[in-house]
């Protein structure tokens, strides 16, 4: 599954990097359950949703540290 994280300076700020940060763990650690192959975009057009990212072409706002490897492992579930 691909995922794009926008690092726009809208979703920047909002803490894309350390989204960026915590999927290349996961991705190291070989804790989720499929290949995921991480990218980053400029501004998506929707910055007060942000961070936004892409799971495949799926665009998904309000994402955060928090929520997103629930939203990744939701995706891949669903992918099945
Ligand atoms: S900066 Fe991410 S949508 Fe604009």
């Amino acid at each position: 599954m691909k995922v794009t994280v926008c690092i726009g300076s809208g979703c920047h700020v909002k803490g894309a990097r350390k989204i960026i940060a915590l999927l290349q763990r996961l991705i190291a650690e070989g804790s989720l359950p499929c290949e995921l192959e991480l990218e980053a975009c400029f501004c998506q057009g929707r910055c007060t949703e942000g961070v936004v990212i892409r799971l495949n072409d799926e665009i998904i706002t309000g994402v955060s540290t928090e929520n997103v490897e629930a939203l990744v492992r939701e995706r891949l579930a669903d992918d099945r």
